[in-house]
């Protein structure tokens, strides 16, 4: 490799690490998980994993490899039954999965709007929808987070068919979008809403978006299978006409090899486990109540797993996490350019595994910690 090419790459990195910035892989480590997305628990749950083995062992044909794209021969029966079951679980004419849920957005925005059209952003949307975006030809324009009359102006002023982009509940402020204004909105100007759930789902039943009855009245929705359903993947559901296109144009679902089976039983293994454990999801609420009752400020909405604490500045922001870390409270600190300069905070993620005394030993040491300013 070429040296100057080098010294680029490590310049890129010393400025990161001067600014207090810079990405590093660490493993997991023994502590209290505040940080991780295993909201219900199902990614640690024995009964749920042994339920998973006693049907591989009956079906271990599941083990194969994904062996190639699904339009080659990556497509199998279990993966058609399993999208078929979400469907109906979800109340929506049909569903398609992916490896992830940052390729069922990419292939979603990717391919859905076109050159002479508009997709509209809630400034605060995932990644994965703006990646997308790049990758088509529509225009952007974004919009103030849950801005209705921001969202307004902006349909006004859209060319072309408009799609708007927005999450349910959002990842790194845990507020939620007032999704029914946004459907009258949407339906209002002939606009295209869709909505990532990937922290909403398994949460709040499967998702917001079936728990207001709304499946018919947005154009697609995402759910991801990697955060409280304790698994891996994704599913865009939408209607057939929908899905048929995706399967003819998106790149993102084309190019790449089929979902293995071993992920799709997975899958349906722990819709199943959480259909029979419906409690999970009041002990996660309660977890919520309990850390929302101490009177930490923040930026999420009650009933949500995310709780975004705001600390703003870098060096006070690492102080917190390094404070709670030396006693073994792992949570995790958004930082530029995930969010603005300025607006940085703690991202403390409750999970029904958390006992009331750790929230506690957490919510006591946050407000010492924000007491000392
Ligand atoms: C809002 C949102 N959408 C999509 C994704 C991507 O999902 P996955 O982790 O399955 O790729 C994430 C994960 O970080 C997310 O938070």
């Amino acid at each position: 490799m070429r040296d100057d090419v080098l010294a680029l790459l490590s310049q890129a990195l010393s400025d990161r690490e001067q600014r207090g910035i810079l990405r590093e892989l660490r493993t997991r480590q023994p502590g209290i998980d505040f940080y991780s997305n295993d909201y219900l628990g199902l990614a640690r749950n024995n009964a749920c994993h042994e339920m998973l083995l006693a049907s591989l062992n009956d079906n271990p044909q599941w083990l194969r490899g994904g062996t190639g794209s699904r339009l080659v021969s990556g497509n199998s029966a279990l993966t058609l039954s399993v999208e078929d079951f979400i469907a109906a679980e979800h109340r929506t004419e049909r569903a398609l999965l992916f490896p992830s849920g940052y390729m069922a957005n990419m292939a979603l925005f990717s391919c859905l709007p076109g050159r002479n059209d508009t997709v509209l952003l809630d400034e605060f949307v995932h990644r994965s929808v703006l990646d997308g975006c790049r990758l088509s030809f529509a225009g952007k324009m974004r919009f103030q987070h849950n801005d209705l009359d921001h969202l307004e102006n902006r349909l006004a002023k859209s060319r072309g068919k408009c799609w708007i982009a927005v999450e349910s509940l959002y990842s790194m402020e845990g507020d939620f979008a007032p999704l029914h204004e946004m459907v009258a909105l949407a339906e209002r100007y002939g606009a295209s809403l869709i909505v990532d759930e990937a922290h909403a789902m398994g949460v709040f039943g499967y998702g917001l978006v079936c728990d207001a009855q709304l499946q018919e009245r947005v154009c697609a929705t995402v759910v991801t299978y990697g955060k409280a359903m304790g698994a891996h993947g994704a599913a865009i559901l939408s209607r057939g006409t929908v899905m048929d296109y995706l399967v003819n144009f998106a790149a993102p679902f084309i190019y790449t090899t089929g979902l293995p089976d071993l992920f799709a039983a997975t899958i349906r293994n722990n819709y199943t486990f959480l259909k029979a454990n419906p409690h999970l999801r009041d002990d996660l609420q309660d977890r919520i109540r309990y850390f929302f009752s101490a009177g930490l400020p923040t930026l999420s909405g009650a009933a949500s797993p995310v709780q975004a604490v705001p600390c703003p500045g870098m060096e006070r922001l690492a102080a917190a996490k390094e404070m709670l870390e030396a006693q073994s409270l792992f949570t995790f600190a958004v930082r530029p350019p995930t969010v603005k300069s300025g607006s940085e905070r703690l991202r403390v993620s409750l999970h029904t595994f958390n006992t009331k005394a750790e929230i506690q030993q957490l919510t006591d040491l946050l407000k010492a910690f924000h007491d000392t300013e």
